[in-house]
């Protein structure tokens, strides 16, 4: 059985001020849920402060980002020991705006993820097409495609996958139920070919204006296992209502 997944990505949101409001509220707002993992990823600058906030709490932190080297001559970056230094237990890895922004290619994505397992934090590494890769009937090239570059040699353990088509972040214009499903069977049926039976347990989240209000019928996809939600992770009651999803029968 997989269990529910969903974390915040606040992005380039917070100071520390901020994410001690935010953390203070939220832990006691979610304190009685119990059979979901619940991750923050705050920037890097509020990562010790939530992690003394959240000690003795079920919630785990995330970083957004990490740099595959250990340490060294690399101005600006942040190694995986730091990052677990600072208290983080995941990081999230291959973000499109990551990829857009900033370059980051499949064989760049890859490294940071064997740097990260290779130092026991936990992948949450994230996959998906654009607008006009799926107008053009690409999607299933492009999520192969970067699940094939992306686990490269990777041993698949303590790794969630976010399918995060890219014409859904920050548009408020959520993939459906269906799309959903479909990308996420579909993203799964290749964890099977690379992984074989280990593929079930493999959680597999949806990210793209995930809100309180489709949050329910995301979830109720059989194969959607959580979310990774930006911009309503950034309110503590809109994240608890997502972290509170409400469950479909039988699942
Ligand atoms: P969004 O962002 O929920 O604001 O669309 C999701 C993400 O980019 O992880």
């Amino acid at each position: 059985m997989r269990r529910p997944f969903i974390a915040a990505n606040w992005k380039m949101n917070k100071t520390i001020p901020e994410t001690k409001g935010f953390v203070n509220e939220f832990i006691l707002a979610v304190k009685d849920v119990a059979s979901t993992d619940i991750v923050i990823a705050p920037p890097f600058t509020s990562l010790s402060t939530a992690s003394e906030l959240i000690r003795g709490t079920g919630i785990k932190l995330a970083a957004q980002d990490v740099f595959y080297e250990e340490k060294g001559a690399f101005t600006g970056e942040i190694s995986p020991v730091m990052l677990l230094d600072s208290g983080c237990s995941y990081v999230i890895i291959g973000h499109s705006e990551r990829r857009q922004y900033f370059g980051e290619s499949d064989e760049i994505i890859n490294k940071k993820i064997k740097a990260s397992r290779k130092n026991a934090l936990g992948v949450i590494f994230c996959i998906g097409e654009s607008l006009e890769q799926r107008e053009a009937g690409k999607t299933f090239d492009v999520l192969k495609q970067e699940i094939e570059n992306g686990l490269r040699d990777v041993v698949m353990e303590n790794i969630v996958i976010a399918y995060e088509p890219i014409w859904a972040i920050g548009t408020g214009r959520t993939a459906s139920p269906e799309q959903a499903q479909e990308a996420h069977a579909y993203i799964r049926s290749r964890l099977r070919v690379l992984y074989g039976n280990k593929s079930e347990e493999i959680c597999i989240i949806y990210g793209g204006s995930a809100t309180p209000e489709n949050i329910d019928s995301l979830m109720a996809c059989p194969d959607v296992d959580g979310a990774l939600v930006g911009g309503a992770s950034l309110k503590p009651e809109s994240f608890t209502r997502i972290v509170r999803f409400r469950k479909a029968e039988g699942k």
